[in-house]
């Protein structure tokens, strides 16, 4: 299942998301984190070095092979030049799975271990990243893919859409099941509106600081989500007292999910010395069981019908507003109208006019 983390700048989106995932690794599942965030941070809070986490291939400087392997023999795709981000599957797609390998995964994945034990006195530190990147099965190891930093000139400009647009293509030509999880640190940005990026999962956690700012962002996104049926849950961080929680239960209602206050054992991690997984405080290891909880319900609530219906909305959006025109092609013949994304893959042709 696919799980976002969204929120302002600042809440504490990466902080809870490598919680999380954290947590799921040690429930045994498999687990592929996606680092899609301005501020790339998910690597080091996952307990990369900073040198590693800069070495991480950037999927946004693979576009163009992730184009041509998730196109396949698709024939109502011409070429991987007029595949655009919301360029849904059809027959012919290659799709993906959460545990194979692929050779998007294998250029753009990394496998990495949590809890790498501290060094012996005298001894040089283990890396936490893996060589190969391969199928994980839980325990203490997750993959990592990353967007690849955004610098100045990316944002708003179509460098930084072809980053996201990355994420996007992958989430629309993946195949998920029950108890296998892709989580997404991200903004709750203006390009995941424009792009139905928001719509393409099945729970999206809004990480919100009690503050107006924090839930003006989620006033926004609740705007946004809607009409599509979007599952959003908040999660109240840095809430120190019955204040805090009083005025995010005002504000939010009943969307409020759980509240975080600060952790000691964030704090160590931020110091460069993240404790065993174990070690973290009971009260937020329960907030982590409640997200899992919240999330394995929305999965019960997954309709692939839907899902597919809404990304050829987007893309049908996104062909008329600029895409056409940029590619020179009419890309709504992309659309494959019998096709359903889906565990069965190719499905009722039924469903095209539903
Ligand atoms: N519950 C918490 N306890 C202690 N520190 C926290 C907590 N939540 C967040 N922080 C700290 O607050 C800072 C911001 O958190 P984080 O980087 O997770 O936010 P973000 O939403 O991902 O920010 P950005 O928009 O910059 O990516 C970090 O220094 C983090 O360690
Ligand atoms: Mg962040």
């Amino acid at each position: 299942m696919k799980i976002a983390f969204v929120g302002k700048g600042g809440s504490g989106k990466t902080t809870l998301s490598s919680l999380f995932i954290r947590h799921l690794a040690a429930s045994r599942v498999p687990v592929v984190a996606i680092d899609a965030d301005i501020n790339q941070h998910l690597g080091p809070a996952l307990g990369l070095a900073e040198d590693d986490a800069a070495a991480l291939p950037a999927l946004g400087a693979h576009l163009p092979m992730i184009k041509e392997y998730l196109r396949g023999s698709n024939p109502r795709i011409g070429s991987a030049e007029t595949m655009i981000k919301t360029t849904p599957p059809g027959r012919g797609s290659r799709l993906l799975r959460l545990t194979e390998d692929n050779p998007v995964y294998a250029a753009c994945a990394r496998t990495i271990r949590l809890d790498v034990p501290e060094p012996a006195a005298g001894s040089v530190a283990g890396s936490a990243v893996e060589t190969a990147a391969g199928p994980v099965d839980g325990g203490d190891r997750v993959q990592l893919m990353a967007t690849g930093p955004f610098n100045e000139s990316d944002l708003g400009v179509a460098c930084y859409h072809s980053k996201v647009g990355a994420v996007e293509l992958c989430l629309n030509h993946l195949v998920d099941g029950r108890e296998e999880y892709l989580v997404v640190d991200m903004t709750a940005g203006s390009d995941s509106f424009a792009s139905g990026m928001f719509t393409r999962f099945d729970m999206t956690f809004l990480v919100a600081e009690p503050t107006r700012k924090g839930v003006a962002v989620y006033r926004q996104y609740k705007e946004y989500a809607r009409d599509f049926g979007v599952e959003l849950a908040v999660i109240g961080n840095k809430v120190q007292g019955e204040d805090d929680v009083a005025f995010l239960r005002a504000e939010v209602g009943d969307d409020l999910l759980v509240t975080v206050g600060h952790s000691d054992w964030v704090r160590a991690m931020e110091k460069g010395r993240p404790p065993r997984f174990a070690a973290l405080e009971e009260g937020n290891r329960r907030a982590l069981r409640t997200l899992h909880e919240r999330a394995d319900a929305a999965y019960e609530r997954r309709d692939w019908a839907r899902y597919t219906r809404q990304m050829v909305h987007f893309h049908l959006k996104n062909a008329e507003s600029w895409g056409n025109e940029k590619t020179g092609a009419d890309l709504a013949a992309q659309v494959d109208p019998d096709f359903v994304l889906g565990e069965r893959q190719v499905a009722e042709s039924a469903v095209a006019t539903a």
